[in-house]
């Protein structure tokens, strides 16, 4: 006898599959995410394909695998090659997850318009702008080779067959969480949609080599919607971000089959479509105010590439018993810990103020070597001391108040003589790391005393 359709709950946030609704994911332990679905019916035709016995994989040992010359393409992009590790990687998988309206559709048609002037045959299919909006967007970017298809289309059945015909090199999938598989009841953006979605992309993308990118939206967590398993799908997944009030956008990679994940691109939208930012520390230190106490410059390393940033602090006395501290684009637990630091191993009383600690340019960094450059600021601020703007700093602090060695000390000081300063304060323990250079001052300081008692008589 035919069992009746059954259905079943999935938890929204990470595809954890249940007979029962439950309140509490086992899982991932969210709060009522779980939606009941249809069962995804799998039937005798899919499960046997004629073509897929026939084709049958043998196993073959490394030295008989073939690594093709050109396996990897030039998007046309150096911010968008490096974070993908060197180019686009045929046959992958590519996920770019990023908040609506971030620029991730003009990102992709930017990226599917340089490969079609390299002659390569792109296909852009979106679910979510009709052909008339795509052109008009491409009209603000630039002029497009005919190498380029368009397709409006949300059928994943469709979509496979055109990609089985046309045989494409680049497929970009606008969104993900649009995309329908007929053989699934649910809604599109569903759960099992979204999953069975990509697990046909994924079978295209390895079967034929074609190289795919999806689109996904992210819920307002900052995680792509859809369940986590998708994640666990695809090769690579990049995340797109930036502040909604500032023009950089910066592209991150979280996942990684062919490359590392620190590598970032820093990108700036412009009239004309997302531009490189080839220079990011020129970039993030323009506008800096002259003569003010209690901002530093100090550089973070955000893969292979240092950044500089500028760092401010607010120190003023506090009017309720309880000071308030708060930082923007670093940890709050760190600026805290490094005051109560401050306060026990280099005598400055903060006990009783306020403390504000801010990234300008709205840039979010959380590598421990930035840790003096936030010391300095708030000491700067608190003793009304001006760091003159030719000065940078980095170094990790320990709760001993001891300076501690951090990674590339020699390419941070190179990066900030070719930006033109002059001084720089860094660990007395990279002494041996950081070659003598001509044209920069290094003041090595073993502990955060050392680096007070620096930028005081730099003052001087
Ligand atoms: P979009 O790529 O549509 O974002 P997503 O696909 O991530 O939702 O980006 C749209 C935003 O970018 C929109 O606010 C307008 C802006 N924009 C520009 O400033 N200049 C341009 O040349 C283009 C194409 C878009
Ligand atoms: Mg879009």
């Amino acid at each position: 006898m035919a069992k009746a359709s059954k259905n079943i709950f999935f938890c929204q946030n990470c595809g954890y599959e249940s007979s029962k609704w439950m309140g509490q994911c086992p899982g991932c332990r969210e709060w009522n995410t779980f939606v009941e679905e249809p069962l995804p019916q799998k039937t005798a035709a899919r499960a046997g394909k004629p073509q897929r016995q026939k084709d049958m994989a043998v196993p073959v040992t490394i030295r008989e695998i073939d690594l093709k010359e050109d396996t990897r393409k030039t998007s046309r992009m150096e911010e968008l090659d490096r974070v993908l590790g060197g180019g686009i990687v045929q046959g992958s998988l590519v996920l770019v997850g990023g908040d609506p309206g971030i620029g991730k559709s003009t990102l992709l048609l930017q990226v599917c318009r340089n490969l079609a002037g390299d002659g390569v045959e792109v296909l852009y299919i979106s679910g979510e702008e009709s052909l008339r909006q795509i052109k008009l967007r491409a009209l603000r970017i630039g002029s497009f080779e005919d190498t380029l298809s368009l397709l409006c289309e949300t059928n994943l059945e469709n979509i496979r067959e055109i990609i089985e015909r046309r045989k494409p090199s680049v497929v970009v999938i606008d969104s993900i969480q649009t995309m329908f598989h007929e053989e699934i009841s649910s809604a599109p953006g569903s759960v099992s949609q979204v999953r069975e979605s990509t697990n046909v992309l994924m079978q295209l993308a390895k079967g034929l080599g074609v190289t795919i990118f999806i689109v996904g939206h992210v819920t307002k967590e900052g995680n792509v919607a859809g369940p986590r398993v998708l994640e666990h799908m695809v090769d690579t997944v990049l995340y797109f971000e930036g502040d909604r009030h500032a023009s950089y956008r910066i592209l991150r990679a979280v996942k990684n089959r062919f490359g590392s994940t620190n590598e970032i691109g820093v990108f700036e939208m412009q009239e004309s479509g997302l531009q490189e930012v080839k220079n990011p520390s020129e970039f993030m230190l323009n506008g800096r105010p002259e003569n003010a106490s209690g901002s530093v410059v100090t550089c973070s390393m955000e893969g292979t590439r240092p950044i500089l940033v500028e760092l401010q602090a607010l120190v003023c006395q506090s009017s309720f018993g309880i000071p308030r501290r708060t930082s923007v684009g670093t940890d709050f637990n760190r600026v805290n810990l490094l005051m109560a630091v401050l306060e026990k191993k280099a005598g400055v009383h903060l006990a009783q103020s306020d403390a504000y600690v801010n990234i300008a340019g709205g840039l979010r960094m959380t590598e421990p070597a930035i840790d003096l450059g936030i010391a300095l600021a708030v000491v700067s601020s608190y003793r009304d001391i001006v760091i003159p703007d030719t000065v940078m700093a980095f170094g990790e602090i320990g709760l001993s108040g001891e300076v501690r060695a951090v990674s590339m000390p020699g390419q941070r000081v190179l990066e900030a003589r070719k930006l033109g300063f002059d001084t720089v304060i860094l660990p007395e323990v990279c002494r041996q790391a950081v070659k003598e250079l001509s044209g920069i001052r290094l003041i090595y300081v073993g502990s955060v005393r050392e680096a007070i008692k620096a930028i005081s008589e730099i003052k001087k």
